[in-house]
């Protein structure tokens, strides 16, 4: 099942292989790990998502791939590269990451926070230049934050923060973009824009997006690729059609819920079971 907001016909970048790739990774933090030889592999130019309930790994999964975690066996690989031995710098600028809760520095305003994009490609003897300006005027247009760039950081609304960091990721301009339910404290309207947002920089730029999502609905509309966690391991991995199950659905999460076409799109639309009589 095609619809308009996915991307059928494959990654515009043209380069091999995965754009990431777990190799017999055991991740965790120190006890029982969260995932023991993990193989699993994103592909280059795709939306790709993770669904799974509370603690089932997906941020702890999000945070090895863009090295915040290091796994304590295996590989992760960037382009095919270990990415434990690349240059703090080369991953920043390859790679932009949205943790789920980001720390807001104090005394920000939200142009200062989103330049903060361009620090990766900054060096003593390449200052700040006209496409820098161009790259944070564009992600606080794309994210209706033209008007608030001077408001310090702290005076703005939840969902207001929330774009901003996202301006942040934007004006990275990196090939590859995780994102961490980066649709949390937005209203269903700024949800779908940010959504929107993230297919046009997969389409037009070619990056590899990996994200989280809590709303499965969403999570099936705007990507090509789902992957369920559950139990340490990968328990579903494909097109949404295949992934979102009755079935899968009370394994990973314990719902009972039919799936139905959803008429705007043809996507899955994940609708829990009628509640019991009271
Ligand atoms: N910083 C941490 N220290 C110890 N355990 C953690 C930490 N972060 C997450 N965990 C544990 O790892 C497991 C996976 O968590 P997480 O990746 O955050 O799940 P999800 O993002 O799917 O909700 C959970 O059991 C959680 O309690
Ligand atoms: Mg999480």
């Amino acid at each position: 099942m095609t619809t308009t907001e996915t991307n059928p016909t494959g990654p515009a970048n043209s380069q091999a292989g995965p754009a990431l790739e777990a190799v017999d990774v055991t991740l965790g933090y120190g006890g029982e790990p969260v995932f023991a030889s993990l193989h699993l592999s994103v592909e280059r130019g795709r939306v790709t998502t993770l669904v799974g309930a509370n603690g089932s790994g997906k941020s702890t999964l999000l945070k090895a791939f863009g090295r915040l975690l290091a796994p304590s066996r295996g590989a992760i690989k960037l382009d095919g590269a270990a990415l434990a031995t690349m240059a703090a710098r080369q991953v920043a600028r390859h790679r932009a990451i949205l943790p789920q809760r980001p720390l807001t520095p104090p005394a920000t305003t939200v142009r200062e926070l989103v330049s903060r994009g361009r620090h990766p490609h900054q060096a003593w003897f390449r200052p700040w230049t006209a496409h820098d300006a161009a790259a944070v005027a564009a992600a606080l247009e794309a994210t209706e934050l033209t008007a608030l760039a001077e408001r310090d950081v702290s005076t703005l609304s939840g969902g207001q923060i929330q774009r901003a960091w996202i301006a942040l990721i934007l004006a990275q301009e990196t090939p590859l973009v995780l994102l961490d339910e980066p649709t949390t404290f937005l209203d269903l309207a700024h949800q779908l824009e940010v959504l929107r947002l993230v297919r046009r920089i997969n389409r037009q730029r070619g990056a590899t997006v990996l994200m989280v999502l809590h709303d499965l609905s969403l999570a099936a509309r705007f990507s090509d690729r789902l992957i369920a966690l559950g139990g340490g391991r990968v328990m579903a991995d494909g097109p949404a059609w295949e992934v979102l199950t009755p079935d899968l659905l009370k394994a990973a999460f314990g719902l009972d819920a039919q799936v139905i076409a959803d008429p705007a799109t043809g996507t899955p639309l994940v609708v829990p079971a009628s509640d019991p009589a009271a």
